[in-house]
């Protein structure tokens, strides 16, 4: 398995290009599916869970073609609608196929996604909501069972808004015909997205004054053709990672706006911060890092995907910083491993407290789950020395060329597999 060799200590400068959302592409390639016409998708960024979603796409019965970041999906044969284990055990949002199934199949088997490791993450507001449109949905033998006779629209208020579930009644709904009402639904960025290419594809849905998505369902959907939206995760993730090293960096072509938060909290830890409409200029600052608290909430609030890069910067802080996890019950599994490379931080339920230390040691560590190996990453580049991070296959899912991208960047970052590489 690789890793990654990391020799600390200096600091990020330069300019680093940000690429296309992996949590907006993975819904968009779903959407796909409401089609039997061509569609093409440009800023797909090259990640595992992008290949892991393609490959979905391919047993369902489309075929594809992926050159340079572009995604061609096209008709081949008749659609499959159902799923094996092998496939959504790989990636929970896998379990997103079963909207755009339902509306078009009146009947979907799916494996269910099960736990993972930052929580339970369980699927009952979809299953909730697809009752609403009038499926029937049974679990036997690990699968969900989605029938009906007939689809109906429905006026549904999520019991949380929930961005897969979100998107997943979003892609059955357009295939209904007359008005469904969702309420309480996510308001993130990739959500806005799958929306402007559902709208693309001839859905016409729309936020009403009440901030409710109204969807007027059509008949049939056409071929459509989009470009992602930047990655604000990996965004927040490089403007993080210049502070924490201390560094002097410009992230390009992304969307500060999508980040407001991060980059308030930002400014109220003493960085000084440069920010167009498509670039962040993170200016290398020398004084000390104010403790600032923050709490994870639903867009626009703090993203819970940033909490654990976050972390990794209020580990230098100069007092205690206090970090409520409040989206995901089990999302501090980074923390021990940054204890064990010279962190302190007491960790208790949903809450974290963070004590700053002078500086952080290198260490031998391991990756739990995609954005906790980014802080780990993250760490070891602040980290004087030669820092190890293992099982960083959670780290491909979602950073497209990490390694390229912050050497580029001056860090001295290797990756490394001890069963093939010369140490
Ligand atoms: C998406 C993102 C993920 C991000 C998360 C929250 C993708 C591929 N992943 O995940 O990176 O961290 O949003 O911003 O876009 N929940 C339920 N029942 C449900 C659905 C969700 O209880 O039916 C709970 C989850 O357990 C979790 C919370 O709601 O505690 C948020 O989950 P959700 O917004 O659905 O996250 P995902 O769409 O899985």
């Amino acid at each position: 398995m690789d890793r990654f060799l990391i020799n600390g200590g200096k600091k990020l400068n330069g300019t680093v290009h940000i690429s296309g959302s992996k949590n907006a592409a993975l819904p968009i390639l779903v959407a796909t599916l409401l089609t039997d016409e061509k569609c093409v998708l440009r800023r797909v960024p090259n990640l595992r869970d992008v290949r892991t979603t393609l490959k979905i796409l391919e047993y369902l019965g489309k075929k594809i073609t992926y050159q340079n970041n572009t995604v061609t999906v096209e008709a081949n044969g008749t659609l499959k609608n159902n799923l094996p284990y092998e496939l959504v055990k790989q990636m929970r949002a896998s379990f997103w196929v079963a909207g755009p199934l339902l509306t078009r199949f009146k009947q979907a088997d799916i494996p269910l996604p099960g736990g993972c490791a930052i929580g339970v993450r369980p699927v009952d507001i979809h299953l909730k909501g697809f009752e609403k449109l009038g499926a029937v949905c049974d679990v036997k033998a690990g699968n969900v069972l989605l029938r009906a006779q007939r689809l109906q629209p429905a006026q549904i208020i999520l019991r949380f808004p929930s961005v897969g579930a979100t998107q997943n009644l979003l892609m059955c709904a357009c295939l209904i015909p007359g008005e469904t009402i969702l309420e309480n639904t996510a308001k993130e960025p990739e959500v806005d997205d799958v929306i402007a290419f559902l709208n693309k594809m001839g859905a016409d849905i729309h936020t009403d004054d009440k901030g409710r998505l109204i969807v007027h369902g059509q008949t049939v959907l056409h071929g459509a053709e989009h470009t992602v939206v930047a990655d604000r995760i990996e965004t927040g993730s490089f403007v993080l990672a210049a502070a924490a090293t201390r560094g002097d960096v410009t992230v390009a072509d992304c969307v500060p706006e999508h980040n407001a938060i991060l980059l308030s909290d930002l400014r109220e830890a003493g960085f000084t911060l440069d920010v167009t409409d498509t670039s962040v200029h993170v200016h290398a600052y020398n004084g000390e890092i104010k403790p600032v608290r923050v709490r994870t909430a639903p867009y626009p609030g703090f993203a819970t995907d940033l909490q654990a890069p976050w972390m990794t910067l209020m580990t230098l802080c100069t007092g205690t910083a206090e970090i409520d996890e409040d989206i995901f019950e089990n999302r501090f599994m980074h923390a021990p491993e940054l204890v064990r490379m010279g962190a302190n931080i007491y960790t208790e339920k949903s809450v974290a407290r963070v004590t700053g230390v002078q500086k952080l040691s290198a260490a031998h560590v391991q990756a739990s789950d995609l954005r906790g190996g980014f802080a780990l990453v993250m760490a070891g580049l602040c980290a004087d020395g030669k820092t190890e991070v293992e099982r960083i296959y959670h780290i491909d899912r979602g950073y497209e060329n990490l390694e390229q991208k912050l050497t580029a960047l001056g860090a001295n970052i290797r990756r490394y597999n001890p069963d093939k590489d010369e140490f």
